[in-house]
C-alpha cells in the first residue's frame, strides 16, 4: 500500500468540510477589504525565494524542496506565498503602472521540517498581500480584517507585534548588536551562524541558554528611527481606537528576511507548541530587491492546518432533496426529475430500486430536508409525496408542477 509522504495528508472528510467552508468565508471577507484573488504557480525558480525569504533564513538554508528540472531548471516549491506573489506582481508590470494592488491567496505550501501537531511538510496557508500603500494605516487595517476573519469562525488569539525598523535605522542597530554579541560566550550553533547572515534572527532564538545571554541584549524598539516610532505609535494607537489589545514582543522578529517596519503574530493558546496561526508584516524593500521599481508592501499568512480544529462551523442544516425510486422504471423518472432540480437544489439520489424503508436511511444520513420517494404507483397517477424531514408535512405535488 503506498501511503501519503510523512507531513502531507489528505483534504478529506470532516477537514475538507471544514476546510472549504473557511477558505469560502475568509475569502469574502477579503473581498469586502478590496482585495481580489490571485493564483501563482507552486513551482517557482529557486533563486526567488533565496533572495525573498532569504539565505539566513531556516527555510532556505534547511527546508526547501528543491531540485532541478528535466529542463536542467533549479526550481523550488514554494516555502510560502509573498515571494510568488510579488514576483507577479513585478511580471504583470503593475510595479510600472503604480497605484495600489490588494491581493489574496490560498493554496499548499512546502517546508521540509520535523513533522509535529501543527507542523507539516505541505501545509495551507491563507493569505493576503497589499502593495503600494506606505502608510501604517493599511498594516492596522489588514490586523483589523483578521480581527473580523478571527471572530467569524469564532477563533479566540492573542496579538503580538513589534517594529523590526527600516535601512536607515537598521544598520547602526545591527553593528551595536553584534558587538554585543561579539562580546559573549555560549551562543548555540544557530546564533553563530545567524551572528553573520541575519544578526536580528538572533534574538528569536529559543534555546534557554541564548535566552539568557540575550537579556541584556540592546533592545530593537529602543534603537528605531523617529519616523518608524511614529508609525508603530500610530500602528498602537489606531488598533486600540478599535479596542483591539495588542501585546508589544521585542523579541518578535520572524522567520523570514524581507521583513522591516511592522512585524505581527496571531497565537492562540489552545493548539499546543505550534501556536503561531498567523504572521505578516511589512515588506517595503522587496519589489525593488527583486528587480522591480520601488514599491511598499504589506502583508499576512494564515496556517490552516493549525487553526482549522478552531473554527465553528454552523450547526448542520438539513438541505436540499432526496429523492428514491423504488421500481426500475421509476429510476429512470428520478433522473429526469434530479437533473430538473439540481438547477437550483441540492439534490441526493441513488440510481437503485430500493423500499422506502431504505431510502428514508439514505435521507436522513445525507441530511436531506426533503423526501420523494417514487413507485409505480407514483409513476401511473404522476403525482408525488414531498415529505418535509424537519416538520414531517407531507404535501402531494403534480409531476407537472
Ligand atoms: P510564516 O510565519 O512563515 O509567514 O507562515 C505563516 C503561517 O503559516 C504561520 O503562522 C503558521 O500558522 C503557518 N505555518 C508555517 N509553517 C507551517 C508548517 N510547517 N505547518 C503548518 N503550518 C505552518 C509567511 O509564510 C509569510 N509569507 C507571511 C506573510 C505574508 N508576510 C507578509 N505577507
Amino acid at each position: 500500500m503506498i501511503n501519503p509522504l510523512r507531513g502531507m495528508k489528505d483534504t478529506v472528510g470532516e477537514f475538507s468540510e471544514k476546510y472549504i467552508y473557511f477558505i469560502e468565508n475568509a475569502s469574502r471577507i477579503a473581498k469586502n477589504y478590496g482585495f481580489s484573488y490571485i493564483e501563482t504557480p507552486i513551482l517557482e525558480e529557486t533563486a526567488l525565494f533565496k533572495r525573498s525569504v532569504g539565505e539566513s533564513s531556516d527555510i532556505v538554508g534547511k527546508e526547501m524542496y528543491q531540485f532541478t528540472d528535466k529542463g536542467n531548471n533549479d526550481v523550488c516549491m514554494r516555502p510560502e506565498g509573498t515571494a510568488g506573489v510579488v514576483r507577479a506582481f513585478i511580471s504583470q508590470k503593475y510595479d510600472r503602472a503604480g497605484g495600489v494592488k490588494r491581493f489574496f491567496y490560498h493554496g499548499p505550501m512546502f517546508r521540509y521540517e520535523r513533522p509535529q501537531k501543527g507542523r507539516l511538510r505541505q501545509f495551507h496557508q491563507f493569505g493576503v498581500e497589499t502593495f503600494g500603500v506606505q502608510s501604517v494605516k493599511e498594516d492596522a487595517m489588514i490586523i483589523l480584517m483578521l480581527r473580523d476573519m478571527f471572530e467569524f469562525f469564532s477563533i479566540k488569539y492573542s496579538l503580538q507585534i513589534n517594529s523590526l525598523g527600516c535601512p536607515d535605522c537598521m544598520p547602526t542597530y545591527r553593528e551595536n548588536l553584534v558587538k554585543f554579541l561579539d562580546s559573549i560566550d555560549g551562543l548555540c550553533e544557530d546564533c553563530l551562524r545567524r551572528k553573520i547572515t541575519n544578526p536580528i534572527r538572533v534574538l528569536d532564538c529559543k534555546n534557554e541558554n541564548c535566552h539568557k545571554l540575550l537579556e541584556s541584549a540592546p533592545m530593537l524598539l529602543s534603537n528605531i528611527c523617529s519616523t518608524c516610532r511614529a508609525d508603530f505609535d500610530e500602528l498602537k494607537s489606531i488598533l486600540k481606537s478599535f479596542g483591539l489589545e495588542y501585546e508589544v514582543n521585542t523579541k518578535l522578529v520572524r522567520g523570514l528576511d524581507y521583513y522591516n517596519k511592522t512585524a505581527f503574530e496571531f497565537i492562540s493558546n489552545e493548539i499546543g507548541a505550534q501556536s503561531a496561526i498567523t504572521g505578516g508584516g511589512r515588506y517595503d524593500k522587496l519589489v525593488e530587491y527583486l528587480d522591480g521599481r520601488s514599491t511598499p508592501g504589506v502583508g499576512f499568512a494564515m496556517g490552516i492546518e493549525r487553526l482549522i480544529d478552531l473554527v465553528k462551523m454552523p450547526e448542520n442544516k438539513k438541505i436540499g432533496y432526496y429523492i428514491g425510486a423504488m421500481s426500475d422504471e421509476a429510476i429512470k423518472q428520478v433522473m429526469h426529475l434530479v437533473v430538473k432540480l439540481r438547477k437550483s437544489n441540492v439534490v441526493h439520489t441513488q440510481y437503485s430500486s430500493k423500499s422506502l424503508k431504505a431510502h428514508m436511511k439514505a435521507a436522513d444520513k445525507v441530511n436531506a430536508k426533503k423526501f420523494i420517494c417514487i413507485g409505480d404507483s407514483e409513476l401511473e397517477t404522476k403525482t408525488y409525496v414531498v415529505k418535509d424531514l424537519d416538520t414531517k408535512e407531507e404535501i402531494s405535488v403534480e409531476l407537472r408542477d
